[in-house]
């Protein structure tokens, strides 16, 4: 029911960089242009080919009937060739008597080679074009993600009325996880970040069987998947009573978070809004201690576009999604990031995740 506008939208962009045909291989890519909601798996094997007449979805027999039932009243065409679906796009291809086909630049190089072998033409790589197009999210997309963001909050909630010390951080992780599948994830977005103490001062320090001590940041980065979509949210805690030092860093990370915030609205560079947060905390002495960009898009993927950070060229579009998460992180010591999910609007950044930002001592 969503292919139609998609595959409008995908081929305006190929016209507009000249090319005839892509056959599109990653993952989230062939989930987006086809709608397909039941049929992808990070297993499947399947390929998208798309020209300005053509829609032609290639799988195998595994996936064959979920394919043609998500096919009906859409514009795809489902193929389920005996042989190499690689060898019967290609095929095809030169009896549409297409000479040029574009493959995505994220192509494993094996698969790359195999096409370049099998196609009768010129091959040449393009990039993002349907990372683009993903970018701006339709209000059914966005209700997903917002659907997540929720879980991802009820998850925080569930895990501040158990957590203290002696407990692991892999224990931590285990009860977000299963709090968010219970409730409707169909998988987490990522593997979860509680990093606890020293671990907090390294930005993607994962899980460890640490045990949580009093007097300690613990960090908590992680988020939900639902129908597809995910969500991300990091909020730092501190496990017995706070410190002064702890509250200078805490303070300063989410005066840094709340500015971020501000300066997110359609239009904006995201390098723009990434030198604002990164202003607030140089100017308390933090600078130095904030070591990644700003935020990152979210959708089907967890990183996706647009880059909110130093050297991003990318603008913000209304209807794109976006993390705001400044960090600072002391090595030794510990580090705080706040995480919050954000909806670009014509007037300024909707806020999606609504987990209490203030220092929670617990
Ligand atoms: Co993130």
């Amino acid at each position: 029911m969503h292919a139609e506008p998609r595959l409008a939208a995908l081929r305006r962009r190929l016209t507009q960089d000249g090319v005839q045909a892509i056959l599109l291989t990653g993952v989230s890519n062939m989930r987006y242009v086809t709608g397909f909601d039941d049929v992808f798996d990070p297993m499947i094997n399947a390929a998208c080919l798309v020209t300005p007449e053509i829609a032609r979805f290639y799988t195998d027999h595994r996936y064959s009937e979920a394919a043609e039932e998500a096919a009906v009243g859409t514009p795809w065409a489902v193929r389920i060739p005996d042989d190499s679906l690689y060898i019967e796009a290609c095929a095809e291809l030169h009896e549409d008597g297409v000479t040029e086909l574009a493959l995505e630049a994220s192509v494993p190089y094996g698969r790359f080679k195999f096409i370049s072998e099998q196609f009768v033409g010129s091959i040449r790589v393009v990039e993002h074009v349907v990372e683009e197009v993903r970018q701006v999210k339709e209000s059914h997309e966005l209700e997903r993600i917002e659907s997540a963001a929720r879980l991802t909050d009820r998850a925080f909630d569930h895990v501040l009325g158990l957590v203290g010390p002696g407990m692991t951080e892999r224990e931590v992780a285990l009860e977000l996880e299963f709090f968010m599948r219970r409730n409707g994830s169909d998988d987490i977005a990522f593997d979860p970040i509680v990093a606890s103490g020293p671990n907090s001062a390294k930005p993607h320090a994962g899980v460890s069987d640490r045990v949580i001590g009093v007097g300690e940041f613990l960090k908590l980065d992680f988020g939900a998947r639902f129908e597809g979509y995910c969500s991300d949210m990091t909020r730092t805690l501190v496990i017995g009573s706070a410190t002064d030092r702890h509250r200078e860093i805490h303070a300063a990370v989410l005066e840094a978070n709340q500015a971020g915030i501000g300066a997110v609205k359609a239009g904006v560079p995201g390098k723009d809004v990434d030198a604002v947060a990164r202003a607030v905390l140089e100017s308390k002495g933090f600078g130095e201690f904030f070591t990644h960009g700003l935020g990152h898009g979210v959708g089907l993927d967890i990183h996706e576009l647009p880059t909110v950070g130093k050297r991003s060229h990318d603008s913000l579009r209304n209807g794109a999604v976006v993390t705001i998460e400044p960090g600072v992180y002391i090595p030794g010591f510990g580090g705080v990031r706040i995480e919050d999910l954000v909806a670009v609007e014509e007037t300024g950044g909707r806020v999606l995740s609504s987990s209490p930002r203030e220092l929670i001592e617990i």
